[in-house]
């Protein structure tokens, strides 16, 4: 039985090693919510998912999405609009500690148009928040205002 043990910790050793651990993504879910001035392409987050691709953000874990998208036009300000619903409320907004997308979220703006790029912003999970199934709404705007791309994305807050 001590050598089976042996033999499981040493693989997951190695795994961890080859980036099996840390380092990985986990495709999301998402759904087009009114995307006008560009395309989402794909979220790709840091933790854990849930079977059905749903972010699973962990209480207390500081954790990060990558956005892969393109604008239809050169955009020199973007910023990033949360909000959440929970269950059959209406959607909250949630601040962010950093809405502006050009800035240390590894986008160098202005972006230029038809262009995949990535925009990595940051999110603190507090332990304060409830343990509950949230959709998350995440609104990507330009200078006017309008939406470069929008997304739903299906998440749940865990312990
Ligand atoms: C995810 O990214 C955040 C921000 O860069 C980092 O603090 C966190 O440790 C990362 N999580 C994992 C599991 O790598």
């Amino acid at each position: 039985m001590a050598s089976l043990k042996y033999i499981v910790l040493l693989t997951l050793a190695v795994l961890c090693g080859t980036n099996f651990c840390h380092g990985t993504q986990c495709k999301l879910v998402f759904h087009d919510c009114g995307s006008k001035e560009g395309t989402l392409n794909s979220a790709l987050f840091n933790g854990t998912c849930s079977s059905e691709g749903h972010a699973l953000l962990k209480q207390g874990t500081t954790v990060s999405i990558e956005f892969n998208f393109q604008a239809a036009k050169t955009e020199t300000k973007l910023t990033s609009k949360v909000a959440g619903k929970i269950g059959e409320l209406p959607f909250v907004p949630f601040p962010l500690g950093n809405p502006d997308a050009c800035k240390d979220s590894g986008l160098t703006c202005p972006v230029p148009a038809n262009t995949n790029v990535n925009y990595q912003p940051v999110l603190e999970i507090l332990k304060s928040y409830p343990k509950v199934n949230v959709i998350v709404k995440w609104q990507l705007q330009n200078a006017e205002g309008v939406d470069v791309f929008c997304a739903v994305i299906p998440a749940s807050i865990t312990d």
